[in-house]
C-alpha cells in the first residue's frame, strides 16, 4: 500500500507561465511556492525542512498591480480523508515561523536579457525547519491553491544487504563503456577474449537523470537525486532552491549517508578522484544550494549544518565519515581556501582522524581509526598520467601538505577503494557499512574532450570494481554486499570509426585530413591491444605492463575516431595529448572561445555547437546505465528515475524500517 501526504497553502494561484531559459523560481510555476514541491517522494522517517514563498511580481508579464505579497498565508497538512491540519499543530510547534521578506530580479527570456529588462519580484516567506518525522497517508486535491502531493513510499521491512558499495562513474555512458572495452580488451575476429567487469554484473538498468526544473542536470543536482531520492536544481546539494540570496537557508533534506548513520550507527566512506569538496562526494553530507561553497562542504563533513549556520536547526549529519579519500588540499591547508582560514588537517586530527598524504602512507594506515587521505591539491592525476605518461606528474607543485613539491605518489581509485573497504570493515563491528567511490575524471576529461584520459579513468573504475569484488570475497563479505555502479549524467560522446593518424597528420588540408577517418568497413580493428613491435601472434606483450584490462599502447597508428555532441570549436587528430589533459578551446579575439591554436595542430578543425562562452563540452540528456551485483541487485533491473536509486539502496538496507535505537 502506498501512502500519501498532501498539503495546501492557501493563496491565489494567478498565472501559469511556463518559463524556459530563465525561470522565476524552479519547481514553482505559480506565485505560491511550496518546497518540497509537488510529486516529492519520501522514505518513512527521512528528515526534511519545508519552505513556503508567496511572490508578488512588481513588473513583467506576471505583474498583477499588487506589488506587496499578502503575508497572511497558512500551511495545512492533510492525511487521508481527514481534516487539513494547521502545520503548527501538525508538527507540534510552539509558534508559527516568522514571515521573512526579500526581493529578487531575473530576466524572463533572452530578449529581455539583451534589452537589460529585469523583472522584479517581492517575496514573503516562511520556513518550517526540520519539522521531524512523519507518517502520512493518502492524498488531497484543493481548488485554487498550491497543492503538493508527497508520497511516503512503503519501505522494505527486511534488510537484505549488510554493506553497500556505491560506485559513481561521473558522466559515464554506455558509448563510453563500449569504447573502453574496445581499447582495453582484445578481440579476435569479433569475439572479445576478456570482458569488462561491468559486462559481468547481475543486473542492468537505466536511470533518467533530469532535474526538477531543467532537463539537463549537473553533478550536484544529480547526486542529490541519487542520495536523497529528491529532484532538485542545478548546483544544489540536498536542498530545494528558494528565491532568497542566502545559499545556506534553503530547505534541506536528509541524505542516505546521514540516514545510514542515524539509523544503523554503521561507518560511512567517501572516496573520489576529484577534490573532495566536489559535488559528487560533497553531496553525501553537505546542504547548500551552491556547490561552490567548498570550505563549508569540508566543514560539514566533519561537523554539521547547524554548527555551520546556527540559525537553522538541522538535527542530522554524517558525523564525520570514517573514511574520506580524495584530492582538494586547498580546503584543508590553513589559508584562503579553508573554512575560516583554519588548518583542517588539524581539525580532523582533533576529532580522532589519522591523516595520510600519499600512497605509501595509505598502504600503512591503522584500519581501526577514522582516516582522512588527501593526496593532492585539486583533482587527482589521471590514470594515464599516473601509469603511462608519468613525466606529467612533475612540475605541478601540488603536494597536499602545501609545501609546493609535486604529488608524485598519488594513489588511484583502486588503491583508495580497497583501503577504504578495510577501514570500514574494521570499524563496522558487524553493523555493516556504506561507501561511495567516484571515478570523477571520466566526466572531467570528457568535458575537456580528452577522450583517451576519460576512457583510462573508466577502465580504472572497471578495474576497481573487479578488484573490490575479489577483495570482498577474500574477506568473506561479498555475499553481504550490494554493489551498485552507475553515473550521474552523460556526455554526448561516441565512437564512429577508425582513424589512420599517420595519414591524417601527413595531409595539409582539412578536407583531406578527414579522409583519414575510416567508417564502416574502413574502421578496421582496434590498434590499442597491439604492442609496438609485437606480432599479432606473440601474445606475451599484449598483457604487458599496462594490461590486462587496459590498452597495451595509447597511441596506435590506427586509433578510434570519436565525436562529441556538444562542444566548443576544436581540432581533432585522434592522438593522445602527451603533455597532459587537453584544453580544447581558448579565448579568441572577440572574447568568445575558439579552437586552441596550440594543440592538436596536425588535426582538422571542427565547428562547435555551443554558445561561444563555453570552453568545454557539456552534459547531455541520455539515460545512464545502472549495474548491480549482490543482495538487492534485482531491484536495479529495468528503466527508472534517478531518485529511485536512493529508495532501492535504502530498501536493501531497510533504512525505512522504524529503528529501535532512536
Ligand atoms: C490577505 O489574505 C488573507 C487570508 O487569505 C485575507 O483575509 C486578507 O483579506 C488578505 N489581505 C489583503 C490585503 O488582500
Ligand atoms: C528590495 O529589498 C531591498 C532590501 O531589503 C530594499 O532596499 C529595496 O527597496 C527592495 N526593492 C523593491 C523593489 O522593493
Ligand atoms: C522591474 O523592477 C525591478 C526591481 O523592482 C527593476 O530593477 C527593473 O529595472 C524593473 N524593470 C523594468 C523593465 O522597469
Ligand atoms: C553539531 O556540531 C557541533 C559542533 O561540533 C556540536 O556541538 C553539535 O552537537 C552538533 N549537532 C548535531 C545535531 O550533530
Ligand atoms: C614476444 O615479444 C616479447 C617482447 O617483445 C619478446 O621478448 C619475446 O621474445 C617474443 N616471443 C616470441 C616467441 O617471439
Amino acid at each position: 500500500m502506498l501512502s500519501h501526504l498532501s498539503l495546501s497553502i492557501l493563496l491565489l494561484n494567478l498565472l501559469l507561465v511556463s518559463a524556459q531559459t530563465y525561470q522565476r523560481l524552479g519547481a514553482c510555476p505559480t506565485l505560491g511556492c511550496v518546497f518540497p514541491p509537488d510529486q516529492t517522494d519520501f522514505l518513512v522517517g527521512q528528515l526534511f525542512d519545508i519552505r513556503l514563498e508567496v511572490h508578488a511580481p512588481v513588473n513583467g508579464t506576471e505583474a498583477t498591480g499588487n506589488t506587496t505579497p499578502n503575508e497572511t498565508f497558512t500551511l495545512c497538512i492533510q492525511k487521508g480523508k481527514g481534516n487539513c491540519v494547521e502545520a503548527k499543530k501538525y508538527f507540534n510547534l510552539k509558534s508559527e515561523p516568522a514571515v521573512e521578506k526579500w526581493n529578487f530580479t531575473y530576466y524572463e527570456d533572452l530578449f529581455a536579457k539583451d534589452e537589460g529588462k529585469l523583472t522584479g519580484v517581492n517575496v514573503a516567506a516562511k520556513a518550517y525547519r526540520a519539522p521531524g518525522k512523519y507518517q502520512a497517508k493518502l492524498s488531497y486535491n484543493g481548488g485554487a491553491k498550491t497543492v503538493a502531493n508527497w508520497e511516503v513510499r512503503e519501505p522494505a521491512k527486511k534488510r537484505k544487504a549488510k554493506n553497500v558499495l556505491f560506485f559513481i562513474g561521473d558522466g559515464m555512458t554506455q558509448p563510453m563503456i563500449t569504447a573502453a572495452r574496445l581499447i582495453g580488451h582484445k578481440s579476435i575476429n569479433g569475439k572479445y577474449q576478456t570482458l569488462m567487469q561491468l559486462d559481468q554484473m547481475e543486473a542492468l538498468g537505466l536511470q533518467m537523470t533530469h532535474s526538477i526544473d531543467s532537463f539537463i542536470t549537473d553533478s550536484a543536482n544529480s547526486a542529490t537525486a541519487l542520495y536523497t531520492g529528491k529532484k532538485s536544481t542545478v548546483n544544489a546539494l540536498n536542498v530545494w532552491v528558494d528565491s532568497s540570496s542566502d545559499v545556506f537557508d534553503d530547505p534541506k533534506v536528509e541524505t542516505i549517508a546521514e540516514l545510514f548513520r542515524r539509523k544503523t550507527g554503521g561507518p560511512v566512506g567517501i572516496v573520489s578522484t576529484a577534490y573532495i569538496a566536489d559535488a559528487t562526494p560533497a553531496a553525501l553530507c553537505a546542504h547548500t544550494r551552491d556547490r561552490g561553497q567548498s570550505a563549508s562542504v569540508v566543514y560539514e563533513f566533519l561537523y554539521n549544518a547547524t554548527s555551520l549556520d546556527p540559525r537553522f536547526d538541522w538535527p542530522t549529519s554524517c558525523k564525520g565519515p570514517d573514511v574520506i579519500f580524495g584530492g582538494g588540499a586547498e580546503q584543508f591547508i590553513a589559508g584562503s581556501g579553508s573554512h575560516q582560514g583554519k588548518d583542517f588537517y588539524k581539525e580532523f586530527q582533533s576529532q580522532g582522524y589519522q591523516v595520510v598524504y600519499d600512497n605509501t602512507q595509505l598502504k600503512k594506515v591503522d584500519t581501526s581509526k577514522k582516516t582522512l587521505g588527501i593526496f593532492t591539491t585539486g583533482n587527482l592525476a589521471k590514470w594515464v598520467d599516473r601509469n603511462v605518461l608519468t613525466e606529467n606528474l612533475k612540475g605541478q607543485s601540488n603536494h597536499p601538505t602545501g609545501d609546493k613539491t609535486d604529488a608524485v605518489d598519488q594513489p588511484g581509485l583502486k588503491d583508495m577503494t580497497l583501503k577504504a573497504i578495510d577501514v570500514l570493515q574494521a570499524r563496522s563491528k558487524g553493523k555493516g557499512w556504506f561507501m561511495m567511490s567516484e571515478a570523477a575524471s571520466i566526466d572531467k576529461m570528457m568535458h575537456a574532450l580528452d577522450y583517451d584520459r576519460a576512457l583510462g579513468e573508466l577502465l580504472e573504475l572497471d578495474d576497481t570494481v573487479r578488484a573490490s569484488i575479489k577483495h570482498l570475497e577474500e574477506i568473506g563479505e561479498l555475499d553481504d554486499t550490494l554493489i551498485v555502479v552507475t553515473a550521474d549524467h552523460g556526455h554526448g560522446f561516441d565512437v564512429f570509426g577508425g582513424a589512420d593518424t599517420k595519414y591524417l597528420a601527413a595531409q595539409t588540408e582539412d578536407r583531406k585530413k578527414r579522409a583519414a577517418v575510416g567508417v564502416y568497413a574502413e574502421s578496421g580493428l582496434s590498434g590499442y591491444q597491439v604492442a609496438p613491435g609485437s606480432s599479432p601472434t606473440n601474445q606475451s606483450v599484449v598483457f604487458g605492463a599496462q594490461g590486462p584490462n587496459f590498452p597495451v599502447q595509447w597511441n596506435p597508428r590506427y586509433a578510434y575516431a570519436a565525436g562529441f555532441g556538444a562542444s566548443p570549436d576544436r581540432r581533432e587528430d585522434y592522438i593522445i595529448n602527451e603533455k597532459g589533459p587537453r584544453t580544447p578551446a581558448t579565448k579568441g579575439s572577440d572574447g568568445g572561445y575558439v579552437a586552441n591554436p596550440s594543440e592538436h595542430t596536425v588535426g582538422y578543425s571542427v565547428s562547435g555547437t555551443l554558445p561561444t562562452d563555453q570552453s568545454q563540452g557539456v552534459h547531455s540528456l541520455q539515460d545512464v546505465p545502472v549495474y548491480a551485483k549482490g543482495p538487492g541487485a534485482e531491484a536495479f533491473r529495468g528503466v527508472f528515475n534517478s531518485v529511485d536509486i536512493f529508495f532501492k539502496i535504502a530498501d536493501a538496507l531497510a533504512l525505512g524500517k522504524p529503528s529501535k535505537r532512536h
